[in-house]
């Protein structure tokens, strides 16, 4: 079975909408929905634990309770950091649960396709990320501003989730990494330090992340694609 940790407890302050952005109506539902709803379409999700501000709990327990078809869920509080609400997620992970994805609230136009890609690759490899080709040349670029570097760009991959991990070896990573004061931007960066594999699945480039009021409008775009 596969649990599914939405961290959801941020403040959206890049947004700057004076909530937190995951509650935003897009098209006709707030995004947070939208995500929960493409996992429950998924057959292999057995569960969907969504993480938000301790003040949040209460509303979004009402709000998911007006919305029929998710797949079972619980509703929990985050930390001050991502990596502080996953761990506070993955502390609620159901004890038959296998392989654990983590994915960002704040990505609603994920696939079915790439999410059942994340699982499979998760439970034959240990861990498994969505990710896409870099389109953009990047540089590593020192604190005064000067370029340093320019790191091959077939080499590099964008990002994304669902990421997704065996329960134990994510388990392990978030042990380890509260043990040693790590932070990471990412929940695969955690499992990187144990020396394990992280697979990359191929993604697609429209699962954006929506951060600024800009990707609000992509976001609407590619919305009306999905409905065809
Ligand atoms: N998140 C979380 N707990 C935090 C911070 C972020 O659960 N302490 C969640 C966000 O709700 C979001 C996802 O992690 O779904 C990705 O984070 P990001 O896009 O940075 O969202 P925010 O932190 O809300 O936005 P900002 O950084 O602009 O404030
Ligand atoms: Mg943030």
């Amino acid at each position: 079975m596969v649990s599914v940790i939405f961290p959801a407890a941020g403040q959206g302050k890049r947004m700057n909408a004076g909530i937190n952005k995951v509650f935003l109506e897009l098209a006709d539902r707030p995004m947070l929905i939208r995500t929960l709803q493409k996992f429950s379409a998924v057959p292999e999700v057995g569960e969907l634990i969504v993480v938000v501000g301790a003040e949040e709990v209460e509303p979004v327990t009402e709000l998911l309770e007006k919305f029929s078809g998710l797949k079972p869920w619980k509703v929990t509080e985050g930390g001050s950091e991502r990596q502080y609400s996953v761990w506070n997620g993955l502390k609620q992970v159901d004890s038959e649960a296998d392989v654990v994805l983590v994915h960002d609230a704040a990505r609603p136009l994920v696939t079915v396709k790439t999410i059942e890609a994340v699982i499979a690759a998760a439970r034959e490899h240990g861990g498994a990320i969505a990710a896409v080709p870099e389109k953009n040349t990047i540089k590593v670029v020192s604190e005064q501003g000067v370029v340093k570097s320019t790191p091959a760009r077939s080499t590099l991959w964008a990002v994304q989730t669902p990421q997704g991990f065996r329960k134990q070896i994510l388990l392990e990573a978030n042990i380890k990494a509260e043990a040693d004061g790590f932070l990471g931007t990412d929940d695969a960066s955690l499992v990187e330090r144990l020396g394990r594999p992280v697979h990359v699945v191929m993604s697609e480039y429209s699962n954006i992340k929506v951060t600024t009021p800009e990707d609000l409008l992509i976001a609407e775009a590619f919305l009306r694609q999905e409905k065809g």
